[in-house]
């Protein structure tokens, strides 16, 4: 492998996300040629450990041996074929076993949406919740509420959703309002975060078609929790006020939280559930908006009533196949059960990373572990201080800046997470040392 070819092309060629041209240019960065199980090879034969799933999608591990073989049988059959007036066993299959897994309570997910990546099934959701009030009478309701700090994606509607941050900021002139609440500083302020939001329902609730949240955990904002009490509350706010609440659960979801879905710790069913990333496994782009009957109800009649979205990728066979597989994995390796014991390793590993002289606040759920070493967000630079250590030592982590965290597949075999947790404490302990 020409790891110096490889470098060159893409410092010339390619637009990479999130990287400033002066970063791309000069940062040496990992040329990943290979990936097996929980490792990503680079160009010079050496492993590493990922902490972090390629941002939180490769749940099993790479290239699990049943959803590549899954992927490559339907590529021999049908890699794609467009829905607009068609359907095709894949899509038609996993969309009942997806309601089959989908939260249950006193309503239910019972149809599915298909597109392409997280910020779509966020902005489908979007468009499902305003255009169902709209052609049903209710057009007064043209707003979005969103818990500060979250992040939905990068589309405009997901970006609307958003904090108005260091990566929003210059778009504001396009972004939809949503509500104004005070960024969450510390987690006993989630009550008062709440109590705004409950507040703006009782007030204006007539105004709103939804409100969208990250349930339980949110990921980009820092990986912050927030109880499952105010959850339940919001459920209960925007019933009263008539709203839809929509949980996007694409980082979430798929046992992350230690439950399939991040709204079982609350016993909450929204009415509308964005899914992707662990839904395909990490091997290719898929996602999924479900949807409540009651939602569906909304736009039955002639042509004129008809969702007005849709993908040249709807639904597509490879995807879906892979998806179909992943829940099966799921089911008959029984990830979420064995998973169990695997998070009580990472919860004791941030319990102790926590008490670290200059460690801020330690918080873990399921299969997420997190630590904060200083007080400047996305743009401190102590996480990559460990990030660089951690390299050294053989795991790779992806830091939100201060914020070291851990998101390894739910199926990382004892030892390996053992390794990856030792690997971890020792780097956040050397660079917290080093002050
Ligand atoms: C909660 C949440 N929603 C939406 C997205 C956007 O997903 P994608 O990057 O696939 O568009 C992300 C991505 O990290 C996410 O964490």
């Amino acid at each position: 492998m020409d790891r110096d070819r490889i470098v060159r092309l893409d410092r010339a060629h390619v637009w990479r996300p999130y990287t400033s041209s002066e970063d791309h240019a000069t940062r040496d960065d990992f040329v990943i040629v290979e990936t097996e199980g929980p490792f990503l090879i680079d160009a010079d034969g050496r492993r590493y450990l990922d902490a972090t799933a390629s941002w939180w999608c490769a749940s099993l591990g790479y290239r699990h041996p049943r959803l590549v073989k899954a992927l490559t049988k339907q590529a021999a059959v049908m890699p794609h074929v467009g829905m607009g007036g068609a359907t095709h066993p894949q899509a038609a299959e996993l969309a009942a076993e997806l309601v089959e897994v989908a939260p249950k309570g006193d309503r239910a997910l019972e149809r599915v949406f298909f597109s392409d990546d997280g910020s779509t099934s966020v902005e489908v959701a979007l468009k499902m919740a305003f255009q169902g009030f709209a052609q049903n009478g209710e057009t007064r309701r043209t707003r979005f509420l969103a818990l500060p700090g979250g992040y939905h994606g990068d589309t405009i509607g997901a970006m609307s959703l958003g904090e108005l941050d260091e990566f929003a900021a210059c778009f504001e002139p396009l972004l939809f309002g949503k509500n104004d609440a005070e960024p969450v500083q510390d987690p006993s302020d989630w009550g008062a975060v709440f109590d705004g939001l409950v507040g703006e329902l009782e007030a204006r609730g007539d105004t709103v078609a939804a409100v969208v949240v990250e349930p339980i955990l949110q990921g980009a904002a820092g990986m912050r929790l927030y109880p499952a009490e105010q959850l339940q509350r919001l459920r209960r706010a925007c019933d009263a006020a008539g709203c839809l609440l929509i949980a996007d659960e694409v980082f979430t979801g798929f046992g992350r939280t230690g439950r399939m879905w991040a709204c079982e710790h609350a016993g909450v069913v929204p009415d509308l559930l964005c899914t992707s990333k662990a839904l395909s496994g990490g091997l290719l782009p898929f996602a999924a908006t479900l949807a409540t009957g009651a939602v569906y109800d909304r736009f039955r009649g002639d042509a004129t009533r008809a969702l007005l979205h849709g993908h040249t990728f709807f639904g597509n066979p490879l995807g879906a196949a892979v998806a179909r597989e992943v829940l099966a994995v799921y089911r008959e390796e029984e990830i979420l059960a064995k998973a169990q014991a695997k998070a009580s390793r990472v919860a004791a590993c941030f319990q102790r990373l926590g008490e670290l002289p200059g460690a801020r606040r330690a918080r873990w759920l399921g299969m997420m572990g997190a630590v904060d070493l200083g007080d400047e967000g996305y743009f401190g630079t102590k996480g990559w201080e460990v990030w660089r250590e951690a390299k050294r030592r053989g795991v790779s982590l992806r830091p939100l800046g201060d914020t070291v965290y851990v998101t390894p597949p739910l199926n990382l075999e004892d030892g390996m997470l053992e390794e990856l947790l030792g690997v971890v404490e020792g780097s956040v302990g050397a660079v917290l040392a080093a002050g």
